[in-house]
């Protein structure tokens, strides 16, 4: 798929040019997890009709098959090798190009609204008078530990479930982490693992050692692989596994409870499971 890259300047864009000047409009779009078949339909129809189309690293780079040829495809995500954009620079991307070429699709990774800074460009937006939709996605955090088998609420084991960030604007571990230590609830972290070893030492601190946790990283994709221990020994599991982000922590009971589901991602190359528990 080949992607187009501009620098963030709006005079730079090229005008007219066999573009209707359509209406400018902003559609957030969530890609879903990673497998593109997990794209929304109404996610599939927005993206028909975008003359551009900003999009994450985490959002599939299949999807963009659905967005027309001749869309501008803009990468706006972290990458080696790749300009980095700021937040500032990616809102005033999303605006110049709606003014410029009518139908935008920001599509990011999972649920635009879970830890995806969509609330903040859509008010960058809105404060331009641009008319703004948000089309969901099915967000990582509840499918990539369905994609394995874990449900996180489990009639008798779990009766609710967080989900928190493992790194804060400040680049901090949230505070809501030793909180939900402190819980019955399933506990799932995103964006945690380079604080694997500060949250292990958090659940510790509530004697809970023994619980089970599961580390899945590019879940849903054919790359998935998982790692499965107790808060004692995991970090040794995601050492000698090499896991690595992105990756969701998942930490309760329902890990050890999962279902094995026979017909499992058969058709994954890779689907590892590797175990100390
Ligand atoms: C900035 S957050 C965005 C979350 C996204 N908005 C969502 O709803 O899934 C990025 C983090 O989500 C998690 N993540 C997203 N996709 C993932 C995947 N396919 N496998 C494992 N973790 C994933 C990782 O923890 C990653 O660091």
């Amino acid at each position: 798929m080949g992607s187009k890259s501009i620098n963030n300047s709006s005079s730079s864009l090229p005008f007219g040019e066999g573009w209707s000047r359509a209406k400018p409009k902003v559609t957030l779009v969530g890609a879903g997890p990673g497998d593109p078949d997990l794209l929304t339909i109404k996610g599939a129809k927005a993206l028909a009709e975008a003359n551009v189309v900003l999009y994450d690293a985490l959002a599939n780079e299949e999807i963009l098959a659905y967005a027309p040829k001749k869309s501008i495809k803009i990468f706006v995500g972290k990458r080696k090798g790749c300009h980095e954009y700021s937040q500032d620079q990616i809102n005033q991307l999303i605006v110049d190009n709606a003014l410029t070429y009518g139908t935008v699709v920001r599509l990011k990774g999972g649920d635009p609204f879970i830890f995806g800074r969509g609330s903040e460009e859509i008010e960058f937006v809105e404060s331009f008078g641009i008319p703004t939709f948000v089309i969901p996605g099915i967000s990582s955090s509840i499918a990539v530990p369905a994609n394995q088998g874990i449900s996180l609420t489990k009639r008798g084991v779990s009766e609710s479930f967080w989900v928190i960030t493992g790194t804060t604007s400040d680049r901090d571990l949230s505070n809501d982490v030793a909180l939900a230590a402190q819980s019955t609830a399933t506990v799932v972290i995103l964006m945690g693992m380079s604080k694997l070893a500060q949250i292990v030492s958090l659940f510790q601190n509530e004697s809970k050692g023994k619980t089970p946790v599961a580390i899945i990283q590019n879940g849903t994709m054919p790359n998935e692989k998982i790692g499965i221990g107790t808060i004692d020994s995991i970090l040794q599991v995601a050492k000698d596994n090499k896991l690595s982000s992105p990756a969701i922590i998942v930490i309760g009971e329902v890990v050890r409870k999962r279902n094995k589901l026979k017909g499992f991602n058969k058709e994954l190359a890779c689907n590892k499971v590797c175990a100390r528990e």
